[in-house]
């Protein structure tokens, strides 16, 4: 059986412009090398292929995530204890007092506002017939509405983005990007530390809740600041992209469009499928408990493992013709949301607003055209920061 020692290795960068940009053939080439990869800049055993990344996430005994699930050495040992950095029991306490607002059957309360604001929006934007789809566009729902469900005060919520993207940069090896993203990270702990607290946060909004759960006991009152981050961290950037994404996908692909526009029972299979092969949170990452072995290799106990989500979710042993965009493909086991312990919990939240935008675009929207687009580059995101299109009115 290999060991670490005859793991084929690869010094590949995955945090260059060009790989966050485009990372397809760095992952086409890490799923051919092996089922494990070790990345030797930072020391990660990458699993590329769908079936290995898939069993890790079923496995949380084996596969914590109490020792941290990004990159960087000294963030992961600060951040254990975080939702996203612990298991069960601990985990399933946070996640059940934060996933409370974003439950599938609480969807029902906020989707009137949803499908109204997507309605105004998409109106006065085809009206205009060219926009730019990730800030006038995606960017709209999570900020107008979301935001506001957050319920932080009002200096939080215009800066939400901008900390964000900084939280989401340090999720990333200790590179440039890293750097200069730490002022506005240590803003944020600030900020939910000292002003996101009863009397400055709106008394019926996901941020008070978490108080009012730790009144009642069902957590620790000092687990509050830092779950905030749970709400801020991954409710804007990750829909805007996915939604970005796949306005980009349908302007390539006009015969995709037809399709979905002739036939609406199609939405929930193409958002699958535009997470799929364009997925928004590429990694993250998992140390093994006990010596284990991975596809075959036997990897030892506190080896850190790189979920890659983007790489598994276009493995042809999964998805034959993997990098084809096919609405009709019905991906629903893809796994841009990762799976088990860990699934998003926000998944019905961004579910509800790109099916809401998908339905109105659907309704007056005939053709796509992209005028230009501009990556986002950052450690722990991928997808297009800007993203100018025309359309043709239906
Ligand atoms: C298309 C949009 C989204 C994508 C692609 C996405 C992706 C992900 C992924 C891959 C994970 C798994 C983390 C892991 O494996 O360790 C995750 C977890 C999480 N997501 Fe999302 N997410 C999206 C939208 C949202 C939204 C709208 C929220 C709203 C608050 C949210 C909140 C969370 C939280 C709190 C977790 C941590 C769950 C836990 O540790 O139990 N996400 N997300």
């Amino acid at each position: 059986m290999p060991t670490v020692s005859t793991i084929p290795a690869s010094d590949v960068d995955l945090y260059t412009e060009q790989a966050r940009t485009d990372p397809y053939p760095i992952y086409d080439e890490l799923r051919e090398l092996g089922p494990v990869v070790h990345l030797t800049r930072d020391d990660l055993y990458a699993l590329p292929r769908y079936d290995e990344v898939r069993a890790a996430l079923m496995d949380w005994k084996t596969f914590t995530s109490a020792r941290g699930v990004f990159v960087d050495p000294e963030l992961n040992r600060q951040l254990e204890g975080i939702t996203l950095c612990s298991d069960p029991p601990d985990h399933t306490m946070m996640r059940s007092v934060l996933g409370r607002p974003l439950r599938q059957d609480r969807m029902r309360e906020i989707a009137p506002r949803i499908e109204s604001e997507a309605e105004r929006i998409v109106t006065e934007l085809v009206d205009r017939g060219r926009f730019d789809a990730a800030t006038e566009l995606a960017e709209h729902l999570p900020m107008a509405v979301v935001s506001d469900l957050v319920g932080l005060p009002d200096r939080g919520r215009l800066k939400m983005l901008e900390w964000a993207a900084a939280i989401w940069n340090v999720q990333g090896p200790a590179n440039e990007r890293f750097a200069a993203s730490m002022p506005a990270v240590d803003e944020f702990m600030a900020f939910a530390t000292q002003e996101a607290v009863p009397g400055n946060i709106d008394p019926n909004g996901w941020a008070a809740h978490l108080y009012q759960a730790a009144d009642r006991g069902e957590m620790p009152h000092d687990k509050c600041p830092v779950m905030m981050l749970d709400y801020v961290t991954p409710s804007l950037d990750t829909t805007i992209l996915a939604i970005t994404n796949t306005i980009r996908l349908f302007a390539d692909h006009p015969d995709q469009w037809d399709l979905l526009r002739a036939d609406r029972s199609l939405i929930p299979h193409a958002i699958n499928e535009s997470l799929r092969i364009e997925s928004p949170v590429p990694q993250f990452s998992r140390v093994l408990t006990e010596d284990h072995e991975v596809g075959g290799v036997a990897l030892p106990a506190g080896t850190r493992v790189a979920l890659l989500y983007g790489a598994a979710n276009r493995d042809h042993r999964q998805y034959p013709d993997p990098a084809r965009f096919d609405i009709t493909r019905k991906p629903s086991d893809h796994l841009a949301f990762g799976r088990g312990e860990h699934v998003c919990v926000g998944m019905h939240l961004a579910r509800l607003e790109m099916t809401a935008l998908l339905e109105r675009l659907a309704d007056r929207v005939r053709r796509f055209e992209i005028v230009e687009s501009t990556p986002m580059i950052n450690n722990g995101l991928r997808g297009l920061e800007r993203l100018e299109v025309s359309v043709t009115r239906a």
